[in-house]
Parts: structure tokens; C-alpha cells; sequence
């Protein structure tokens, strides 16, 4: 992503970086792989209202116990995007995680399972204070 016109101020961390603390790390790499399409602008925003950009703050936006407006097969029977606490049971882990075509994200320009960002989505939830998703 570009940064406008430079400020340091609208950079995001670097999700290499592991000192720092994985919820940084974890919205940077959303911001970085997933936001170019998951904005309110993008593509998938649209489509999804799952907002992936360090910019959101607002958790329904982010997918915490958010029913997928999209997902079809590429929800792995799960429910809800985020589980707070159960990265198993989110589907935002699962479709990082996953290579089955149709599920996985970003769609293009990726033939293997990016494990160092999936394992950072995977500790990222796994750290949320532990929520119970209700609803249908
Ligand atoms: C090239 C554009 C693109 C990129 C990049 C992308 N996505 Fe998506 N995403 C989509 C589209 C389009 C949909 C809606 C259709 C679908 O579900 O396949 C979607 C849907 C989703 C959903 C279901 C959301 C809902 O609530 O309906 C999740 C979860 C998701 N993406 C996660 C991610 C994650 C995590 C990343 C980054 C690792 C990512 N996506 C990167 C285009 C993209």
C-alpha cells in the first residue's frame, strides 16, 4: 500500500518485527495482504463489509462474531469471521490458512499457505479476550 504522500504516521508496523505486540503484527499483515480489497472501498468491502484496514477500529467491521455477508463455500462450515479467543472456529483464520481454491485469501497470487501470517492470525485471536458468538 502506498502511504499518503509519506507520513510516517500512516505507516503500519512490520509484521516481521516480533517484538512487537502480535495485535500489531496482525493488523498490519491484514492491512498489507487483505485491505487493498477489504476496505469500504475496495472490492471485497463491498461485497463482505469486512474491513481489514489498520484504520478500523469498529469490531463488527472487523469480523468479531460477524455471520459472513459472502463466504459461500470459503467458510469452511464455520460461522462466524472472528471468534475472539477460538482462531479454529474463525473463518478469517481458516481462509488464511487454508489452500483449498474458493476459500483461501487473497484469491490471486497465491499457491502455497503463507504460514508465518496465518500462525500470526492465529495468535492474534487466540490472545482476544474470549467472546461466545451467539446468533444464527
Ligand atoms: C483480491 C481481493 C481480495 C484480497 C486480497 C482478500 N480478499 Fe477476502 N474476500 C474477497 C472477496 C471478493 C470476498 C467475498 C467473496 C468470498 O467470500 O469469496 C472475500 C471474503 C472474505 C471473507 C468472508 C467475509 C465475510 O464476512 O463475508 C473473509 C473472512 C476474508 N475474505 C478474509 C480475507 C483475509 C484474511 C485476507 C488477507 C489474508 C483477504 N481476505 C484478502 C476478496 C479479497
Amino acid at each position: 500500500m502506498l502511504d499518503a504522500a509519506g507520513d510516517p504516521k500512516n505507516k503500519s508496523a512490520d509484521y516481521h518485527d516480533a517484538a512487537l505486540p502480535v495485535d500489531k503484527r496482525a493488523r498490519a499483515y491484514l492491512d498489507i495482504n487483505c485491505a487493498h480489497c477489504h476496505t469500504s472501498t475496495g472490492s471485497a468491502g463491498i461485497d463482505s463489509k469486512l474491513e481489514l484496514d489498520v484504520y478500523t477500529t469498529d469490531k463488527d467491521k472487523l469480523g468479531y462474531c460477524k455471520i459472513p455477508g459472502s463466504a459461500g463455500k470459503g467458510g469452511g462450515g464455520l460461522k462466524f469471521d472472528i471468534v475472539p479467543g477460538s482462531p479454529e472456529k474463525s473463518i478469517l483464520y481458516y481462509r488464511t490458512a487454508t489452500d483449498e481454491s474458493g476459500a483461501m485469501m487473497p484469491q490471486i497470487g497465491r499457491a502455497l499457505v503463507h504460514k508465518e501470517g496465518a500462525q500470526i492470525i492465529y495468535d492474534w485471536i487466540k490472545g482476544m479476550p474470549p467472546e461466545n458468538c451467539s446468533g444464527s
